[in-house]
């Protein structure tokens, strides 16, 4: 084994090269990437006394977003729309415009999804703001996909019970002749994190700009 300092040097240049390429170098691209605003001043900065984007999500998203992680939602979902030309995400109406790294800035953890058994869901917060709607497709999602969904059911997330007095204004509100509707004198009522995670769900929106990437109408 004469060979051996230079086997070694071998590896080590190897590892040095894959730890620059993919560790160092997105570090010095994204690493310093920052909330900024819609479009810049003069010099390149973010305009003074303007929103800054992306928002940071409410403490009851947050907790969503456990729920949603919890759940394994992000084995079927992904949270990421493609750039016109490389898929037909903006066609579908799943965003105005692509993402970019800057858009997910403010998350700790990363829910991009690499699966798409179901709908991207980056901006199911802007196609559909109906809190009811999302406890009932969770409840049964074919309570609003006609009939027909391959998507799990999540009842276990509400609790079924006895109409008391007024009843609950959380409750669930089915269509008058719905086949999925509780029995009369009974009520659907969403639990604290079917609440959250309605919650979080409503918070997926991609309503901004940004300098790298315009919403172009
Ligand atoms: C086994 C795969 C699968 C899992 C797991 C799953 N979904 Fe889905 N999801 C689907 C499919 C398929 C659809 C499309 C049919 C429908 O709307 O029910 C869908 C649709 C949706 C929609 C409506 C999207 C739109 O554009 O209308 C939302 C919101 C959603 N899912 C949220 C969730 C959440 C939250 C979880 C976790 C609690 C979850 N999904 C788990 C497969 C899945």
């Amino acid at each position: 084994m004469k060979n051996l300092p230079l086997l070694f040097c071998g590896i080590l240049i190897a590892l040095a090269f894959s730890f620059t390429g993919l560790v160092l170098s997105s570090y010095i691209q994204l690493g310093s990437l920052a909330q900024t605003t819609e479009t810049l001043d003069e010099v390149g900065n973010p305009v003074a006394g303007d929103p800054l984007y992306p928002a940071k999500m409410s403490g009851s998203a947050q907790q969503g977003k456990a729920v949603y992680t919890d759940l394994g939602c992000v084995y079927c979902h992904t949270q990421q729309v493609r750039r016109a030309g490389y898929g037909s995400d903006i066609e579908r109406e799943w965003g105005k415009r692509h993402t970019v790294a800057r858009d997910y800035v403010t998350q700790g953890t990363v829910l991009l999804g690499r699966q798409r058994v179901g709908p991207d869901l980056m901006t199911i917060g802007d196609r559909q703001s109906d809190a009811n709607w999302h406890h009932l497709h969770l409840y049964n999602p074919k309570i609003t996909s006609g009939g027909v969904s391959t998507m799990p059911q999540y009842a276990f997330l509400y609790e079924t019970r006895a109409i008391e007095g007024a009843g609950s204004v959380h409750a669930l509100q089915f269509e008058a002749d719905s086949n999925y509707a509780p029995a009369a004198g009974y009520e659907v009522v969403p639990t604290d994190r079917a609440e959250a995670l309605v919650e979080y769900l409503l918070s997926l929106q991609l309503n901004y700009s940004l300098p790298e990437a315009q919403i172009s109408e």
